[in-house]
């Protein structure tokens, strides 16, 4: 069973692909991560992040022992992602490593923006997770004050508007739901009640 949970920064698919993980005891790839190490390893190379032959390299020479890395979860960790993620030479190294990861006997739950779309277009199961972009600047502003970090409310918004608009507008794998995905708008649905949701979805596929 491969079940794709795409959906834009800060929508909770994150934690619902992992509760749901957890409840079918399967493998769970945040895919969100390769994109965020791949931007990490370029800039501390000394390369800026839209350069596409370090970040080709940089992708080639991932280390994916390194993605527990918590530097990794920061929003600049994310803005900078969404520049390496524009360069199809990107996408398309880190293409088979995602496809193998779901090729696992017994399957596995992906989360990120064109898994449904792209990496696993015959994913039993589709879910795209959306909320409002002020409610996705609230949560993530509350991640960021339980780390201690300094940053304003509209500082975030700013930041989540800014990706989604550089993630749905790239010519390769922009993000966006797939013909066949389910919506799950999380805006006024706690984790539990987002879990539940899917819970109910994925049962009517399987
Ligand atoms: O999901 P997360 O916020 O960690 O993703 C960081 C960035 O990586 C996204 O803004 C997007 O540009 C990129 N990404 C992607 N395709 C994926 C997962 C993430 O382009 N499957």
């Amino acid at each position: 069973m491969i079940i794709a949970i795409d959906g834009p920064a800060a929508s909770g698919k994150g934690t619902l692909a992992r509760r749901i993980a957890a409840h079918w005891a399967l493998p769970c790839l945040d895919t969100g991560l390769l994109y965020r190490a791949v931007a990490r390893d370029v800039v501390a190379a000394s390369f800026r992040p839209a350069d596409p032959w370090a970040a080709l390299a940089a992708a080639r020479g991932l280390d994916l022992a390194g993605l527990s890395d918590p530097d990794l979860r920061t929003p600049a960790a994310g803005d900078l992602a969404s520049i390496v993620a524009r360069i199809p030479q990107v996408r398309a190294a880190l293409l088979s490593y995602q496809r193998n990861f779901a090729a696992q006997p017994g399957g596995a739950v992906l989360d990120g923006r064109d898994i449904g779309t792209v990496v696993c277009p015959e994913a039993d199961v589709k879910i795209y997770v959306t909320a409002s972009a002020e409610v996705r600047a609230d949560r993530r502003l509350r991640e960021c004050l339980a780390r201690g970090e300094n940053v304003s409310f509209e500082h975030i918004l700013a930041d989540i508007l800014r990706r989604d608009e550089r993630d749905s507008s790239r010519d390769n794998a922009p993000m966006r739901p797939a013909h066949d995905a389910d919506l799950l708008d999380t805006s006024d649905l706690d984790i539990e009640a987002a879990f539940d949701a899917a819970v109910g979805l994925i049962k009517r596929k399987i």
